[in-house]
Parts: structure tokens; sequence; C-alpha cells
């Protein structure tokens, strides 16, 4: 899994060291916000959520007079969105349309069986199709995704379009129903002058792709337009390859309501948050003055390697126009969201180092993103756990760019960050299956994973990812 420049497919050795390729085609800014088309159930049993999901070639067109080929889910890109209830049967045939590559579909941060993840080890073959079932246990209420995981084209087959979110509901929902309930779907999109989305570059594997334009839902900052004295519930996705999204709400006050995982014990008041690749939040927003209130990007130094880091503050990803006339009086935000129970004592407590190497030899320069001084090998068990056990992972980043910690099949909770010799605790306990490891630092989190069979790790920067910044979890029952 060491990647030899010279051997990259659709690089250009005497140009692609440099910044990434800067997008010719403008994008139209400004459209009514497009909220995700829901996936219907195809039956009418109430507790039986069953439907296909197609993923095809398709076209878009993000710019006047340009045809851009994507992958999308059913055909859109963000793909349909799944929503079901606590306690669901879900079984969703997967038909894969793509030309000539494996795929599957990973069902990311959901508590499903080792065999119906998606894993690289289970590839739907170009042409096939295959049926994930599952059922949603109670308490699984929270903001989930699911995307592509084969061996190898993770990272392509997400930035070219196949990603979708999916919204697991409780039973009884403590959120007052008249916030409503938005996806906003965060992607990035990086357009050639033709139209056509550009293979990876140099600096992309190194960095990940980040790419020119951040879209919302498939939108360039689209508009809502709210009454003053609304309160909206968003579910944020940062569906991104690689890119960081420090976030602010200019105009109007932001609560976190929950994580990756569902609702917090309590709201929590903010006035920026930090969503790293694969990251959610619910939020509560609060339009309490007419005028216009703008979603927009601070600056946050992730670590960099090489030149073309791209400008990240200042854009405006969402404009809402909040109208002068009132809204009708909504209920307050409860202060007691729902319990989270603390994870106990660890049975057993594990190390992963992930470092990246950079070589220079007579064949070009090898580069390698490792864990524990190893890259992904799909035959290698790197790690035996036992099902229903506690056990507290140490995540050190000995790296010199920021690496987002995912692991499969579970939620789990962070316990301390450690940076420079400096402990401290989160604001607040919640689940999360996916957490930012800042260069330098070591993040402790407790985890159990409940149902046997292989789960993966690793950095979520889909290139990484890609170039062996992952293992293997075997988990016995
Ligand atoms: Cu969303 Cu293995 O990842
Ligand atoms: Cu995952
Ligand atoms: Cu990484």
């Amino acid at each position: 899994a060491q990647m030899k420049m010279d051997d990259m497919p659709g690089m250009d050795m005497g140009h692609d060291m440099g910044a990434a390729p800067k997008s010719a085609a403008m994008l139209p800014e400004g459209e009514a916000l497009r909220e995700l088309p829901l996936l219907a159930s195809e039956t009418g049993t109430a507790g039986l959520f069953k439907a296909k999901l197609t993923a095809q070639s398709a076209t878009v067109r993000f710019a006047e007079g340009l045809d851009t080929p994507i992958l999308g889910y059913n055909g859109t890109s963000p793909g349909p969105l799944i929503e079901a209830v606590e306690g669901d049967r879900i079984e969703i045939t997967f038909a894969n349309r793509i030309a000539g590559e494996a795929s599957t579909i990973h069902w990311h941060g959901m508590p499903v069986p080792a065999d119906q993840d998606g894993n690289p080890m289970d590839p739907v073959a170009a042409g096939t199709d295959r049926t994930y079932s599952f059922d949603l246990p109670e308490g699984s209420a929270g903001s989930y995704w699911y995307h592509p995981h084969p061996h190898g084209k993770t990272a392509e087959q997400v930035y070219r379009g196949l990603a979708g979110a999916f919204v697991v509901k409780p039973k009884a929902d403590p959120i007052p129903a008249a916030y409503g309930d938005t996806v906003l779907m965060f992607t990035d999109l990086r357009l050639a002058a033709d139209g056509t989305l550009p293979d990876n570059t140099m600096t992309d594997l190194m960095n990940g792709r980040v790419g020119d334009h951040v879209l919302v839902n498939g939108q360039k900052n689209p508009t809502l337009t709210v009454r003053f004295g609304t309160k909206r519930r968003f579910r944020f996705y940062n569906a991104t390859n690689a890119r960081f999204l420090r976030l602010s709400f200019d105009g109007a006050p932001m609560t976190i309501i929950g994580t990756d995982g569902g609702l917090l014990e309590t709201p929590v008041a903010v006035d920026d948050i930090l969503l790293s690749p694969a990251e959610r939040l619910e939020l509560i927003v609060s339009f309490d003055r007419p005028g216009a209130a703008m979603l927009t990007t601070l600056d946050y130094d992730r670590g960099w390697m090489g030149p073309g880091r791209p400008a990240d503050a200042g854009l405006t990803l969402l404009t809402v126009n909040v109208s002068q006339t009132q809204a009708d009086p909504v209920p307050p935000l409860p202060d007691r969201l729902r319990p989270i129970v603390q994870l106990g004592a660890p049975a057993v407590s594990r190390r992963f180092v992930f470092t990246e190497t950079m070589t220079m030899n007579a064949s070009g320069m090898e580069m390698g993103f490792l864990i524990n001084g190893a890259a992904f090998d799909m035959k290698r068990t790197d790690v035996v756990a036992k099902a229903g056990q506690v056990e507290l992972w140490e995540i050190v980043n000995k790296a010199d760019m920021d690496h987002p910690f995912h692991v499969h099949g579970t939620q789990f909770q962070v316990v301390e960050h450690e940076r420079g010799g400096k402990i401290s605790k989160p604001a607040y306990r919640a689940w999360k299956d996916t957490v930012n490891v800042a260069r330098g630092e070591t993040v402790r989190l407790l985890l159990r994973q409940d149902r046997p069979g292989p789960r993966m790790y690793h950095c979520h920067i889909l290139e990484h990812e890609q170039l062996g910044m992952m293992g293997i979890v075997d988990v016995q029952a």
C-alpha cells in the first residue's frame, strides 16, 4: 500500500506537485435550498423499511453550459435521504451499475452486523446486486450516512458523488417538531474547465482531496427564507473527502444538541463548530432578528503538506434570509434531552500510532500513511477484541497533519485529549464514531463492540484510508 509517485494513474509528474488546478467554472449561488430527496419504503408496513439503491452514472449541470459526469445513488448526489425509526428492520438492495468497478455500501456509524456493513472484504461486483439487511436497535437514533467502501476505490467513488444521509429517529423525540429537521450535507467539488471531475493529484493524495466549491445538498451557497423568531433543527454532515469545516452562523446563535450517534444529555450553546471529515452535528439555530444570517467558514489549520493550501476562511455556505414577519411562537428547547450512560472501566487498553512516511529514493518519492507502522492489509487482523467488553483506545497522532479517526460498527465516548503534555476533557459526554486527532495530539476513547466480526478503523481523510491508514479489529463472540 505504499505509493510511488510515478505509478499513480492520472498524475503528471511534471506539473502536479503544485497547487490543485483551479476550477474554471463559476457556480450559480442563491438558489432556494433543496431538501434531500427522501428514499421511499416499498412496503406500507410500519417497522419494515425496504428500498433499492442503485449506484450509477449521472450527469449534473453545476454551471451553465457544463455537463458534469458523476456517480449518484439513484442518480442523485448527495444520494436520497433514508429516514427510519428505532426498532425498524432495514432491507436495502444495492445494485452496482458503476461501469467496471466493484463497490459496497457502508453504513457509517450504524450498529449493523459486520457482514452487512459493506466492508472492503465483501465487494459487490459491477453489474451485480446484493441486499443489506439489519435491525435498528432501541436507542440507536442518530445522524448516520452511507457511502462506498471498496478496496482502493473509496476516495474516488465518494468524490465522484456517492454519499447519502441515513437518519434514525427516536420513537419519542424530545425536540419540538415545530423546529423542523433538515439535513445539510456538505460536499466538496472540483470542476475542470470542461466540466469533468479531475483525477486526484499528488497534493490531493498527501492532504486528501480538497475541492474548489463547498456545496450544501449539492448547491453552492443556497438560500433559505425563514420568519424571525424561528428555531430550526439542522443536521450538519461533513461528507467531504478531506475538508475540515470550521463554521459559524453569523447573525444567529447555534446550540449543539447531538453528535454522530444522536442527542446529547443537555444542549450546549456554541459560537462556532469544527466538523472534520465524516463528523456530524445536530444543531438548533435561532433566527432572532430580521436580516441575513450567513453560515460561513472560519480558518482552521489542519496541517498541510506542500504548496496549495486552500483558503478556507470566509466562504459563505448558506444564506438564511430572516424576514420581518414574526414566526408563530414555538415551544422552548428542553434542557434535558436524554441520558447517556458512561461506558464502564475498560478491560483492555490499546494504542494506535498514526504516522506519515515520506522517502526519496532512486525510483522517486514513496509515501505511506501508517497505523502502528503498518499499511492496511485486507488479509491481516490487526487487533482481536471481545464482543461486549469495554476497551480504552488511545489514538496517537505523530504526523504533521490532523487525521480524523473513525471506527465501524459502534459509537464511542471520547474521554481525554492530550497535547503538549496537557490533558483536557471533552466539554460534554457524547456518542461519536469519528473524532479529529490533531497533529501532535493523543485522543483517548472508550468503546465497546457488541457484534462479532471484522471491523475497520481508519483515518476518514479518504485518500489516507486508501493509502493504508486503516486496520481491522476482529471482534470475537
Ligand atoms: Cu465512513 Cu470506513 O467509513
Ligand atoms: Cu464507517
Ligand atoms: Cu489522515
